[in-house]
């Protein structure tokens, strides 16, 4: 298809990620490594790696196969709070990672300065305008805003409203939308708001390039928005970050996991902080055992509401070109006075 829109509407996110469309496929720990990466990134799109809690010679290697496999822009992301995670900037900066993500918590000024020694652009996760502005005084090149709506680890506010406070109030730098977005249709609403491009997880799930489990794919094509629900926090004395995925056993595991530290820590017999790395412990633990392992039981099965909109395993090639298509078309309407005016029930 020939587009007369879309390079105009992202162009900023296409200049700065070096794509031909402003589409990424964020990073999923165990999920996003050099083939789904590659994939994304030869078909146009921007793929990411997850360091998630690897060790850092694998991601040393994983940087080189994603290279290998691709000659196209990628990037890699970086979980502050990972134990590894001073070895993972090194890494990045050894292997001259040319985009570094950092999410987690909120990267420090030197940890910014540091992976962009090597010559790498920076993004950062931004939950609020305070820190968004701190941010890129302290060199991050392009911001990404994550709703709620998405899988994973989640904040508490919705993707529509951070859009409207972000993208309204900040212009020095390209901002990514993420969370809960499954249609060009809704790609082409953020674009109109100025967003720089869309940043998607759960859809690429069932991508046929991404090595997850095939029973990981099945519980998303078979999953409703309904079924991916965030975990409720039991007590504010032991603090939870909320993980939106689709409720199975491994929902009620976490739940048990959580109110036995919680008693532990009520008790004094452990520290807050130990409950809490216990915590994420579970999900790293129960995410790869659903993932790789295929335990759609009781491992994790972090996914975004936008799963509503994964319906078949397809290659990465389709699901960018279903986007796109879909995006360009959604632009046009909007262009030439709304699909009002095509359905032709509304005069103007
Ligand atoms: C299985 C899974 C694992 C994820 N792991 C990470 C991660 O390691 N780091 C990160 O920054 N985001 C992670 N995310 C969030 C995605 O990168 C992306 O921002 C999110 O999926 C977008 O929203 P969506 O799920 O509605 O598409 C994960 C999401 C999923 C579904």
């Amino acid at each position: 298809m020939e587009l007369k829109y879309l390079p105009a509407a992202w162009k900023r996110g296409t200049d700065f990620l070096g794509t031909r469309y402003a589409i990424l496929c964020g990073a999923m720990t165990w999920v996003s490594e050099s083939n789904l990466v590659s994939a994304i990134s030869n078909e146009g799109g921007f793929g990411v790696l997850a360091a998630g809690n690897m060790p850092p010679e694998l991601l040393a290697k994983e940087i080189q196969d994603t290279r290998r496999k691709t000659k196209f822009p990628f990037g890699v992301n970086l979980i502050t709070v990972a134990p590894s995670f001073r070895d993972h900037i090194d890494i990045v900066v050894r292997e001259k990672a040319p985009f570094v993500f950092f999410a987690g918590s909120i990267p420090s000024g030197k940890d910014i300065e540091h992976a962009k020694a090597s010559g790498a652009k920076v993004l950062c996760f931004a939950p609020v305008l305070s820190l968004a502005r701190r941010l890129i005084k302290q060199g991050a090149d392009a911001l990404v805003i994550e709703g709620n709506e998405a899988g994973g680890h989640i904040g508490p506010v919705a993707t529509s409203v951070l859009a409207q406070e972000f993208l309204l109030n900040i212009t020095e730098v390209p901002i990514f939308v993420a969370g809960g977005i499954g249609t060009g249709e809704m790609i082409a609403q953020y674009l109109g708001l100025g967003a720089a491009g869309a940043q998607l997880g759960t859809r690429f799930v069932v991508a046929e390039e991404c090595i997850a489990h095939p029973r990981f794919k099945e519980a998303f094509i078979r999953a409703q928005a309904r079924d991916a629900m965030p975990t409720a926090q039991f007590d504010s004395s032991l603090p939870t970050i909320p993980v939106r995925a689709i409720v199975n056993e491994g929902t009620k595991d976490f739940n048990r996991l959580q109110l036995e530290l919680l008693d532990k820590v009520k008790s004094g017999a452990l520290p807050r902080e130990e409950a809490q790395i216990k915590l994420e412990e579970f999900w790293i633990g129960a995410l790869r055992r659903a993932v790789v392992d295929g335990d759609v039981e009781h491992g994790s099965l972090m996914a975004g509401q936008s799963v509503a909109f994964v319906k078949k395993v397809q290659p990465v090639r389709e699901i960018i070109e279903d986007l796109v298509t879909a995006a360009e078309r959604k632009l046009a309407e909007m262009a030439n006075g709304g699909p009002w005016v095509a359905a032709g029930t509304v005069c103007r």
